[in-house]
């Protein structure tokens, strides 16, 4: 990094001054106008001059700053022709108020109005043109199951407004982090200062999926740690449209994509906070993460803050040895997803001894059921899905020491019609989701997101 491009990044920190000082000087102009203020006004002039002078080092900063080549259009000329203007008038100021006491007033007006319009804009240039507002309005709105059809379109209604809400602000027309836009197809297309960003077809060549893979606390991850980080829904419609082609004008129903979309959206659901321990844990052991992680095992804290565990097995080929591994976190452990996985009955043993768990994925899998007594020990589950499986109800009442269930999924398996008031009796405090549910997970649905443990 040159000099000059140091001396540019002190614009954001040194245009607080101008602002400051030429505030308290238009202040100063008006309340002097009365008797017990009159003693003010021999001060005026000098700080007028000191917010000129401040608003120069702005000018200049700001200059520097705007030649790194990540800012760019018409909020830019804008603010930069409004921060001269600014600039020169402060200057005019001072000389006017030895001339004309009514100029004077109507400078310290045209002043204010200039210097409010040339700050907001800049705000616009650093935090998004949305900042002001952006906590009103959410624009997700198209992300829920019942809204997709075979007529969504693919990029304008789901790849668009999540690129709106988490790239814009620092990848559009204004402002080119990395001299890249995500605001428009040829843009997305053109690429950054790296080259090209999405290759169609190849999810693992697209730097744009790759970046939001990337652990939180390397640099090159997108969205930067500070912003609002992609949900794993928006992670992963952003690779099935690469998936599919990339393509920014066909439907879903062209790209045979609808259920395929419904589906995440489904299985995603964002779990219940209650299915995470309120007492405090330890902190997990980070390389037996890294050893998990080595597996294609998916470790990922519940929340940005929590030290408890959500783990997802879809990646791995290895699960008696993940699940192995997995003991040594069993505090921490409390989400496991081992649907549309090859988890056998055997296996479960080892999950029974997860004792923390609160939230148990099993859906979509070879398990007859058998192995279901070994669950027994897991007092603490709350959410069990065990759809599109053999499982059967004899199975499923083994479990019914499990009283803390609320919610429990076995659409699909063997459990019979005449058996379903049984279980629900022996679990009373469950909502049984047994018929009209569909959870079918594609054992494709490879989902990679690794954000590091803290
Ligand atoms: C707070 C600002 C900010 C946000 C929001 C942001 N980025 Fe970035 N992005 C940057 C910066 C800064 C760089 C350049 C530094 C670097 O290469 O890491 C960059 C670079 C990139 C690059 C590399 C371009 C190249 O050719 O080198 C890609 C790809 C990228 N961002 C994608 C995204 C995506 C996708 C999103 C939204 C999910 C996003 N960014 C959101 C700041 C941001």
């Amino acid at each position: 990094m040159s000099i000059m491009e140091i001396v540019g990044r002190f614009h954001p920190l040194l245009v607080h001054l101008p602002i400051g000082i030429l505030v308290l000087a238009i202040a100063f102009e008006w309340l002097s106008g009365y008797q017990r203020y009159q003693i003010l006004k021999p001060a005026i002039t000098t700080i007028i001059s000191l917010g000129a002078i401040t608003a120069l080092f702005s000018c200049i900063t700001g200059y520097l700053l705007s030649q790194n080549g990540e800012y760019d259009g018409d909020t830019v000329s804008w603010h930069q022709w409004l921060g001269i203007s600014v600039t020169l008038l402060s200057f005019l100021y001072v000389w006017i108020r030895s001339k004309s006491e009514l100029a004077a007033k109507v400078f310290s007006v045209v002043v204010l109005v200039l210097l409010s319009i040339t700050g907001h804009l800049g705000g616009s240039l650093t935090h998004g043109e949305d900042y002001l507002t952006e906590g009103l309005f959410t624009n997700n709105e198209s992300m829920n199951v019942a809204s997709i059809d075979d007529q969504t379109k693919m990029y304008a209604d789901l790849v668009q407004p999540i690129l709106e809400s988490k790239c814009y602000t620092c990848h559009n027309a204004s402002k080119q982090k990395g001299k890249l836009r995500l605001d428009a197809p040829e843009h997305i297309q053109k690429g950054g200062k790296n080259g090209t960003v999405l290759v169609a077809h190849k999810v693992d060549e697209s730097e744009m999926i790759d970046r939001l893979l990337l652990p939180l606390d390397q640099d090159e991850h997108m969205p930067p740690k500070e912003k609002k980080q992609l949900s794993s829904v928006e992670v992963e419609i952003l690779k099935r449209w690469i998936a599919s082609g990339a393509s920014f004008d066909q439907t879903v129903g062209e790209l045979k994509l609808t259920n395929n979309l419904k589906d995440i959206l489904q299985s995603h659901n964002t779990p219940n906070v209650s299915e995470v321990p309120i007492d405090d844990v330890g902190k997990a052991d980070e390389s037996i993460i890294n050893k998990l992680r080595m597996l294609e095992v998916m470790v990922v804290p519940v929340s940005q803050e929590s030290r408890y565990l959500s783990v997802n097995l879809i990646n791995t080929t290895n699960i008696d040895s993940a699940l192995v591994m997995m003991q040594e976190l069993k505090e921490q452990i409390v989400w496991l997803n081992a649907s549309s996985t090859s988890i056998s009955d055997v296996n479960l043993k080892l999950v029974g001894a997860l004792t923390n768990l609160s939230r148990l994925h099993l859906n979509n899998t070879k398990l007859s059921g058998e192995g279901l007594v070994s669950l027994k020990p897991l007092i603490n589950l709350r959410y069990l899905n065990l759809s599109n499986t053999n499982v059967t109800g004899k199975a499923l009442m083994s479990l019914a020491s499990l009283t803390s269930l609320t919610s429990l999924h076995v659409y699909n398996t063997a459990v019979q019609e005449s058996e379903i008031d049984a279980i629900q009796k022996a679990f009373l405090n469950a909502r049984i989701e047994w018929k009209n549910y569909v959870v079918p997970m594609l054992p494709t649905d490879t989902v990679r997101v690794m954000l590091p443990y803290r």
